[in-house]
């Protein structure tokens, strides 16, 4: 008779820490009774401390927290770290405004937080596929429901497709050296052999002694991914919804760990609003450009040293925060 196996629980894989959790926590300025929406609920890190605060004031009811993530693993997980209290939905952050008309939520008054990437479980577990330290299928879709896999990006985009996306979501400078390897040496099948086809890319161009600080498959892991999962697409999704339900001085925080996520945080928090004032004829009289968001953090807030040395994912975060001024 076989004995079946139990799949490992989430927590066995790694340690899981949040990043810039106090810090986020602030930025969110939590007050009682308001109602606050983490996007990307991951392992619950975020979502327990912003409990906990609305807890401490006495403030958390039955429909003011909502917990979304696309992940159904992180999902049950977070769940296991909070009360019966906090609403979760399995979901793309670019869909939030029908989660919030299904949970018959019509504005968000408090504060909407976003973590943005993948988790420390999804990098741990080598099935998921997101990681070259762990060999696993080359798979790196959050959403388990999802279509596109990496070995769909990896076996089937034509060469010139895989060279401009891995340059684009990535800055590799020898995407094409990568995506010309890449095409020869299909099929591809796991991420260990991905992350040894880049690797060799990199000993032919700057010789076998070289030794880059970062792992070079770092980079084209990153592109791919954010191909899979149309990242860079939903997050524009998500925060256009985000502005249109976040009210007046309510609060958005997000943390990024790339240039091209933290572009977009930058460049939303910016927007103006062009206000045209009129003569009572109905005639053009000035036309303002209007400030959308106050934004907490001129400079992004990137975690201290002491964090860096005790979580190395914390390294390349960048938290920014604005208040909605309209
Ligand atoms: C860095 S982790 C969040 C960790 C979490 N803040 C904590 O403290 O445990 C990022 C999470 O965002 C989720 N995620 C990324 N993109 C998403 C999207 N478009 N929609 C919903 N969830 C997303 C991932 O599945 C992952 O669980």
């Amino acid at each position: 008779m076989t004995r079946k196996t139990k799949p490992k629980p989430v927590s066995d894989y790694f340690v899981h820490t949040s990043v810039l959790l106090a810090e986020a926590i602030e930025y969110l300025n939590i007050r009682p009774g308001l109602t606050y929406v983490d996007l990307t609920c991951g392992l619950g890190g975020h979502l327990k401390a912003i409990e906990n605060k609305l807890k401490e004031q006495n403030g958390l009811n039955a429909s003011n927290l909502i917990a979304i993530d696309q992940d159904s693993e992180a999902i049950s997980f977070a769940r296991s770290q909070v009360s019966d209290l906090v609403r979760f939905r399995q979901a793309n952050f670019a869909d939030l405004t029908d989660v919030l008309e299904e949970l018959q939520v019509p504005c968000v008054d408090g504060g909407i937080l976003v973590d943005l990437g993948v988790s420390s479980y999804q990098l741990a577990k080598p099935e998921r596929g997101f990681s070259f330290d762990n060999n696993g299928p080359l798979d790196m879709r959050m959403n388990l429901d999802n279509i596109l896999t990496a070995s769909d990006v990896v076996n089937n985009y034509n060469e010139i497709d895989l060279a401009n996306l891995i340059y684009e979501y990535s800055d590799e400078v020898l995407s094409r050296q990568i995506a010309y390897q890449i095409v020869n040496n299909r099929p591809i099948n796991t991420t260990s052999e991905l992350a040894q086809i880049v690797r060799n890319c990199y000993a032919k161009k700057y010789g076998h002694g070289f030794k880059p600080k970062i792992n070079p498959a770092t980079k084209t892991f990153q592109a791919i991914r954010i191909e899979v999962n149309a990242e860079l697409r939903n997050i524009n999704k998500m925060l256009t919804q985000a502005q249109a339900v976040l009210t007046k001085n309510a609060r958005l925080v997000v943390i990024s760990f790339h240039g091209l996520e933290d572009r977009l945080v930058k460049d939303f928090f910016r927007q103006t609003k062009i206000h045209r004032n009129k003569y009572p004829s109905g005639q053009d009289k000035a036309s303002i450009d209007e400030p959308l968001w106050l934004s907490l953090t001129k400079k992004p807030v990137i975690p201290q040293k002491k964090e860096i040395l005790a979580n190395i994912r914390a390294r390349s975060a960048k938290l920014r925060a604005g208040e909605k001024l309209v």
